[in-house]
Parts: C-alpha cells; sequence; structure tokens
C-alpha cells in the first residue's frame, strides 16, 4: 500500500518556502523556494518577513510541484504538513493553506514534524531499515538520534549551545566571507593551513554525546582580533588558516561524537548497521569525509542524501506523510502549528540548543 501512496508535501517552517508531491519512494516534484536574498540585508532570518514570504509563495509553489509531477489534486490520497518545530509565522502559513486545500478538496491532512522528516529521508532515499542512527546537523540543530520506527526517536546527544551551521555562519561573518558561511568556510579552507591556529575541542574530554559550539566561536573571535591587532586586518591566506582550522575543529568534535553514538547504537544489535546524516552542515566535504572514514572502521553503512535533501525540502515532509498513512495516522481541522516539537520527548529538553531560533 505504501508503494503507491501519493502525497502532496508542504514546507515553510523556516527560509524555504517548498512543496513536492512523493509516490511511495518516488519523488515526483520537488520544488524550493529560497529566501535567501529578502533576508540578506538583516544578517539572519526575520520571522515576520519570512511568514509574509511564505503566505505569498506557498500556493505558487504547490501549482509548481504538482504541474512538474503531472497531477492534480483529484489524484493525490493526501496533504501533508510541516505543524513544527519552526518559526510559527511560517508554520501556521504552511498549515492553514494545507487545511484550505483540505477543506476544499476532501482530501486527508497529515501534520509533519519538520525533524523527523530530516529523520526519515534516509528510507526515502536509501530505504534504510530501522533501527538506523542519524545525525541532524544544520542552521538550528545538532542531536543524535536513534531512529527505531517513523514514530519513535531516542536522542542520545546533541549541542548544549549553539548548532554547527549557526558556528559556520558566524565565522563566516567575522572573517568577511559572505552567506550562508559554510560553502564559503568550506571553499576558503581548501587554500589554508589547518594548524596555524590552536583552537579548541570543546566537550571532547567529557563522556557523553552531548556537543559545544560556543566556546569556539568564542575563540574564533579572538584569532581573528589576534591577527588583525598585530597585522591591521586579514590577508587572504589569514582567512584560508582561521577557516581551514574552525572547520577542522568542528569535524574532529562532530566525528568523536559520532564514534561514541555509534558504540550505543551498535550496543543495540541492529541486523544491519546505518549511520545517516542530514541537515546543511551535512552538504561539508571534509567532515562528510570524516564520518565516512568513521563508518567504514566500524562496518556501518554511511548514508548521505543527495545536498537537496539533506537542506530544507518538502519531499522529506510528503514522504513522512506516506510512513503515517500507511499506519492510518491523519490528522483533521485541529491540527495546529508547534513552534517546539521535540522528536524525544523522553529527553531532557537541551539548554540552548540553536540560539537562531527553532528552525532545523
Ligand atoms: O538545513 P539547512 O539548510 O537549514 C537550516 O538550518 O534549517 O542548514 C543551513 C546551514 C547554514 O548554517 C549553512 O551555513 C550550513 O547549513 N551549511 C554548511 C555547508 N552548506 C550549508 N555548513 C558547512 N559546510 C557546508 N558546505
Ligand atoms: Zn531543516
Amino acid at each position: 500500500m505504501t508503494k503507491h501512496l501519493t502525497i502532496l508535501g508542504i514546507e515553510s517552517s523556516c527560509d524555504d518556502t517548498a512543496a513536492a508531491v512523493v509516490r511511495g519512494t518516488t519523488i515526483l516534484s520537488s520544488v524550493v523556494y529560497g529566501q535567501t536574498a529578502l533576508h540578506a540585508d538583516f544578517g539572519g532570518v526575520v520571522p515576520e518577513i519570512a511568514a509574509r514570504a511564505h503566505a505569498e509563495k506557498l500556493d505558487h509553489c504547490i501549482e509548481e510541484a504538482l504541474a512538474t509531477a503531472q497531477l492534480s489534486f483529484g489524484d493525490l490520497d493526501a496533504i501533508a504538513v510541516t505543524a513544527g518545530p519552526g518559526l510559527i509565522g511560517g508554520v501556521l502559513s504552511g498549515v492553514m493553506c494545507a487545511k484550505g486545500i483540505s477543506a476544499a478538496t476532501g482530501l486527508p491532512l497529515i501534520g509533519v514534524n519538520h525533524l523527523a522528516g530530516h529523520a526519515l529521508t534516509p528510507r526515502l532515499t536509501d530505504q534504510t531499515a530501522f533501527p538506523y542512527l542519524m545525525l541532524l546537523v544544520s542552521g538550528g540543530h545538532c542531536q543524535f538520534l536513534i531512529v527505531e520506527a517513523h514514530d519513535r526517536y531516542r536522542r542520545i546527544g546533541g549541542t548544549i549551545d549553539d548548532a554547527p551551521g549557526e558556528a559556520f555562519d558566524k565565522t563566516a561573518r567575522i572573517l568577511g566571507l559572505p552567506q550562508p558561511g559554510g560553502p564559503a568556510v568550506e571553499k576558503a579552507a581548501e587554500r589554508g593551513d589547518a594548524k596555524r591556529f590552536k583552537l579548541p575541542r570543546p566537550l571532547l574530554n567529557q563522556p557523553g554525546c552531548d556537543l559545544s559550539f560556543s566556546g569556539l566561536k568564542t575563540a574564533m573571535l579572538r584569532a581573528r582580533d589576534g591577527v588583525v591587532a598585530t597585522s591591521g586586518g586579514l590577508t587572504v591566506q589569514d582567512q584560508a588558516d582561521l577557516s581551514a582550522g574552525f572547520q577542522a575543529a568542528v569535524a574532529d568534535i562532530l566525528t568523536e561524537k559520532a564514534r561514541r553514538a555509534m558504540l550505543i547504537y551498535i550496543a543495540m544489535n541492529p541486523a544491519t548497521r546505518s549511520f545517516a546524516i542530514a541537515g546543511g552542515v551535512a552538504a561539508n566535504g571534509p567532515i562528510r569525509t570524516a564520518l565516512m572514514a568513521l563508518c567504514a572502521g566500524l562496518d556501518t553503512v554511511f548514508i548521505a542524501p543527495p545536498l537537496h535533501l539533506c537542506t530544507d525540502n518538502a519531499a522529506m515532509i510528503a514522504y513522512a506523510g506516506v510512513e503515517r498513512m500507511a499506519k492510518a495516522e491523519v490528522d483533521d481541522m485541529t491540527l495546529s502549528a508547534r513552534p517546539r516539537w521535540p522528536l524525544d520527548d523522553r529527553a531532557a529538553p537541551m539548554l540552548g540548543s540553536g540560539k537562531k531560533g527553532a528552525k532545523a
């Protein structure tokens, strides 16, 4: 049955307006309208601007997704929509839009947790069997999850302060590199010497899988200020060396914590071992390579979905809808938008994960 379910997915929880049509595990269309230009002057996502842009663009985005899939509403089995976590105005725009379509067409409505969308992506792309280990690493999130079922997640560690993507963005800003910072820092780092600056690896000497990036951000600021104080500014080589040092520190932190998370996962004796990554930072080449090497050493399949499915998109929301509908889980008009919605209700809330907001 799951094979044939055709679902329209809608995503609007942060700064991407997205719609997609998925049939089983086949993506028939996936449209993403980014908002980077709208927020460029403000140094971050402005919730009010984001919500307005979602409200203006959602119907065009949905029209395009249906046209690309060569389908109309009558061909669908349900509408799946991100109902949280995220910026409340954006999530509301999506939920209201989905409710409107559901009311007009009679199609079932399915609310999806945005993080579940990311976490289930390995099943969309690689049909990965449960349980698998997942590292969600983006501009707003960083957590290790054991995905036991489409609706059962165990969070075994996460950031206690900032998310790595946020640290990449901040690093780019202090080095005078463009936004989004991740790709800019990665590019600059290619010509850099990672050993020139001694940068900390916070929490590495503490047990467990929790991570911290705020101390690294501060150390970057100090290192930059040190160079500026002695040389009066930053050369291209300084930018490259600082970028390389920062990226190596993030890769070391993620890899060591992933090794520990993997040992917890392996102790569960899964029939096949799989470790998947998702989120914007998963696009980083050296970080991917380090995690891949770790998996090879632990006899574990490494799954890195294609980049357009690692970052925010609606195909993952539609697919999470497929999984829910296959279990006859649908919502009704009482579906509400939730700015906060942890995947693992049993885990204690993290102190301040993702200062940029509840984006994922
Ligand atoms: O998952 P995502 O598209 O959006 C949310 O955070 O919701 O992730 C965006 C984050 C940004 O902070 C961006 O700088 C980071 O992912 N990023 C990268 C790379 N590409 C994007 N970080 C490191 N290396 C990259 N190549
Ligand atoms: Zn996300």
